[in-house]
């Protein structure tokens, strides 16, 4: 296994280049397994995930090549309906081919994803869903076995107890576009990768409206064309970069992001004692500032995201006064936490919310990464702590930030991989 090594204390400089959206990348090449014509992707990420995503797809039937950032697939015939549990265990976004099977094949079947270090993360929103388009379901022997004879479109309502699902709304969405009939996601979730599959399915030539909003309507329609499309920015990466300059009171500029997608994030910083400048797909950042505590109350977009919860928690342990942040929509994760009291942060945990009484600095130490953006806020600790921070189990970071450690470096931080 890899870990990264970080001696604390560097200031950033200079530029950072942002990666298209893993969140956008993972559904789009699932929802590329509708069509037999040929697809052309532009901006997506090489990150573990998506080379999953890439193996899955391989494994269903599509013709594929991925070289620097391009992703060309094409799948003219569909050879197998089913998605191991093999793969499906390394990501949990492999559910998204379900309704692109059900879609092409009319069947699929696809391991159940099981839990995960962030809490519980049931799929029966996903299933509720396409229950009510005609598919029937059943759970066998750990897999979703779907069929249908016909999708049919319906009004769909996929709410569930933490509000709107992303993953749902995706994959009832891609399943629809060649129902018959119209469907309707109401209350359908609004995130920028929401709308992102919805332009690419349009670009595929479906007819989809309302996306960005709580209401989606998808016209079925049976033919789909050749399609060449370009993923948006990662707004949780630009996010990620963004909270790095703060926290090592540097200043850095952000390239190649969209601004608007990151509007609650930008305005936290700000209210925090960051400066922000906002281009037109660029940030400048400037944490040389005096900071002050925060509350962050994590929300659905354009709320602040969960996404973000950890890099800020990592921030905010060294920024004076008490802070809190309230996560609303996953019920585990704060598992950074007691890596950063490791590091001498002063943090309780009460339910769902973490009370941060920020410190005067924290210091090296070995840490455990326990999932994707918690194992940034470690990295982004360690750039500021006095002394060398390990981090270990980097292949969750692995799985969706491209090049860290390299983007890092040329910002000036002091930062290798190694064999742990
Ligand atoms: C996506 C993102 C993830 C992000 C999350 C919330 C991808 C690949 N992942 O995950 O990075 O943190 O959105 O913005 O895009 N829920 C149910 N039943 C379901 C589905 C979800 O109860 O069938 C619950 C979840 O447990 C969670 C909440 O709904 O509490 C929101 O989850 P959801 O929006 O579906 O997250 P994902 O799509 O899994």
């Amino acid at each position: 296994m890899q870990q990264f090594v970080i001696e604390g204390g560097m200031k950033l400089s200079g530029e950072v280049i942002i990666s298209g959206a893993k969140n956008s990348a993972l559904p789009i090449i699932a929802a590329s397994l509708l069509t037999d014509k040929k697809v052309v992707l532009e901006n997506v990420p090489d990150l573990v995930d998506v080379r999953t995503m890439i193996e899955l797809i391989q494994h269903l039937g599509a013709d594929v090549m991925f070289d620097r950032h391009v992703l060309r697939i094409h799948t003219p015939k569909i050879k197998k309906i089913d998605a191991p549990y093999d793969i499906v265990r390394k990501m949990r976004a492999s559910y998204y081919v379900l309704g692109a099977l059900l879609a092409r094949e009319k069947k699929a079947k696809v391991s159940l994803p099981g839990g995960c270090a962030i809490g519980p993360r049931p799929i029966d929103l996903h299933i509720k869903g396409l229950r009510t388009m005609g598919v029937n379901i059943e759970i066998e022997e750990g897999f979703i076995n779907a069929h249908t004879r016909q999708l049919s479109g319906h009004e769909v309502n996929i709410e569930g107890p933490k509000g709107t699902s992303v993953g749902a709304t995706i994959n009832v969405m891609i399943a629809a576009v060649q129902a018959k009939g119209e469907t309707i996601i109401s209350p359908a979730a609004c995130e920028p990768e929401v709308i992102d599959v919805a332009n690419f399915l349009n670009a595929m030539g479906f007819d989809i409206t309302g996306q960005g909003t709580h209401r989606i309507n998808i016209k079925g329609k049976s033919s789909a064309t050749d399609v060449k499309y370009s993923i948006i920015p990662d707004r949780i990466e630009a996010g990620t970069f963004a909270t790095a300059a703060a926290i090592t009171r540097s200043s850095i500029t952000i390239k190649d992001c969209c601004p608007d997608h990151l509007t609650s994030i930008l305005g936290k910083l700000e209210e925090i004692g960051v400066g922000v400048g906002r281009g037109e797909n660029n940030i400048v950042v400037n944490g040389t500032r005096q900071m002050h505590a925060a509350n962050i109350f994590v929300a659905t977009y354009p709320g602040f995201p969960t996404d973000m919860q950890a890099q800020f928690m990592a921030l905010l342990s060294i920024v004076r006064g008490t802070s809190t942040i309230k996560e609303t929509i996953f019920e585990n994760r704060f598992m950074q936490a007691l890596e950063l009291m490791r590091m001498g942060a002063d943090i309780t945990i009460e339910g769902n919310t973490a009370v941060i009484n920020g410190v005067d600095k924290l210091s090296g130490a070995y840490l455990m990464a326990s999932d994707l953006r918690a194992s940034a806020a470690l990295v982004l600790a360690g750039l500021v702590a006095k002394g060398r921070t390990v981090v270990r189990r980097i292949y969750h970071l692995d799985r969706g930030y491209e090049k860290f450690e390299i983007k890092l470096r040329r910002l000036g931080a002091s930062i290798k991989r190694q064999s742990e």
